[in-house]
């Protein structure tokens, strides 16, 4: 359920219209609504109530300061794989009791960095990354809790670029290798076992993949705890799919996934973590853009809009299906029209859709990308030299630009001629 509703014609984010917002900020923008965040993060909530349990917001979906008080808020964690979204984290108050630092690549300086924040926990990649985080953690006189990211060889079914369960994906320890890993572990100084981290992919649309996932981690907290280890915490990781059509089957509900945690690992008296980031944000924001021309093409029509490839990467990268709405309703009884929804960028790539069916809309008129609150703005760059597009936060009535569209000179402000070009 979002907050993105037309009234009298005009599409809405929450009680303000999004001409509104245009008129004020231009286009295009991403604007999100507050009351989606919460009630997806509420949603998480009650589908874990009753066992012992953190949600740590995969921030990677948005990480938009504004949107991290929000849910931080609400008492979130955060799920975090850089030393930039570690101080996005602080910044927006989070305290390091409630982070989770995962990712395959931690830096020396990000692993010092989390441990004088005194991080909740490192989710551990690889053997060299514990003996490094061990070291450094040795070196500064303390000791960092850590889980280790099992790799279930599960399949996902889902895109293979954001699947990460399999033994061919480069994330975490196959699982059959952990009661060896865990052992070394428990050697080490500066290490202090705690947990089993697992996160099999990104937008999931069947549980059974978490069922079988989720077993196999029930099974190693007993083998492990048999041979002495004492894990206490269980993170679960994301991935839980959304819908981003209102026509197609939807994804399980949070509250089914919440039955599959339950049933799975809910009888070991462990702490439960998860890190959805996509269910979260994702359907919490829309991308807004306006029609710049409409053109006739062979055989085809071409809605030429002011948005491109670079403030929306996830059609021309993953083939992803984004709604496109218009943000006036057509009056009743017209006939939608097949048109190709397409950008300014300089490369065929960038096409939003191709063949869909849209009401006809002429130069002026607004269209909003639906599903675009996560893996949007924070995927964004400044290809072709555009600079990035803001962010808009509604609350009820009235809304808030969260971040400001940077001005052209600002752009070129970050670049320096070297002096001896004179
Ligand atoms: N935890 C870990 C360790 C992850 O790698 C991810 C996502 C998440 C949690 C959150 O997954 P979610 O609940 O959002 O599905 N850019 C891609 C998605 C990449 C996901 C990467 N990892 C897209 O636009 O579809």
């Amino acid at each position: 359920m979002d907050h993105f509703t037309y009234r009298n014609g005009i599409l809405h984010a929450e009680d303000v219209a999004l001409p509104e917002i245009a008129a004020a900020v231009g286009t295009p923008f991403y604007v999100y609504s507050s009351a989606t965040l919460t009630r997806h993060y509420r949603v998480f909530e009650e589908a874990l109530a009753g066992m012992d349990h953190l949600i740590c917001y995969a921030m990677k979906a948005n990480s938009n300061l504004a949107v991290l008080k929000l849910l931080g808020d609400l008492g979130a964690g955060m799920d975090v794989v850089s030393g930039g979204e570690i101080a996005r984290a602080q910044a927006a108050g989070v305290p390091g009791s409630r982070i989770v630092f995962s990712g395959v690549g931690k830096t020396r300086a990000e692993i010092a960095q989390a441990l004088s924040i005194g991080i909740r926990q490192f989710n551990v990649e690889s053997e060299p990354e514990l003996e490094a985080i061990s070291e450094i953690a040795t070196a500064m006189g303390t000791s960092a809790p850590i889980a280790i990211r099992v790799n279930p060889d599960v399949d996902a079914k889902t895109h293979a670029k954001i699947a990460t369960g399999k033994s061919e994906n480069k994330f975490g320890i196959p699982i059959t290798r952990a009661p060896e890993v865990y052992a070394r572990a428990a050697t080490l100084p500066g290490i202090e076992v705690i947990g089993i981290d697992v996160h099999i992919g990104s937008q999931l649309t069947e549980l059974a993949p978490y069922e079988a996932a989720f077993t196999k981690v029930a099974d190693l907290t007993r083998t492990l705890r048999a041979a002495g280890h004492d894990i206490r915490r269980l993170d679960l990781g994301g991935g839980l799919g959304i819908p981003y059509t209102r026509t197609n089957e939807a994804p399980p509900l949070p509250f089914d996934y919440g039955e599959v945690v339950r049933r799975t690992v809910g009888d070991l008296g462990c702490q439960i973590e998860i890190e959805p980031g996509r269910l979260i944000a994702g359907n919490a924001g829309l991308l807004v853009s306006e029609v710049l021309y409409v053109k006739e093409g062979e055989g085809r029509r071409f809605l030429i809009l002011d948005a491109a490839m670079n403030d929306l990467i996830r059609p021309a990268m993953y083939d992803a299906h984004h709604d496109v709405l218009p943000v006036v309703e057509a009056a009743p009884g017209i006939a939608p029209e097949p048109a190709d929804i397409v950008g300014p960028v300089c490369e065929s790539g960038d096409t939003f859709a191709k063949g869909r069916a849209m009401p006809p809309l002429a130069a002026g008129a607004l269209v909003a990308f639906r599903s675009a609150g996560a893996y949007g703005a924070v995927m964004a760059s400044e290809y072709n030299s555009r600079p990035l597009v803001p962010e808009v936060l509604v609350r009820n009535d009235h809304f808030d630009v969260v971040r400001a569209r940077p001005s052209i000179e600002e752009m070129l402000s970050r670049d320096t001629i070297p002096s001896w070009m004179g």
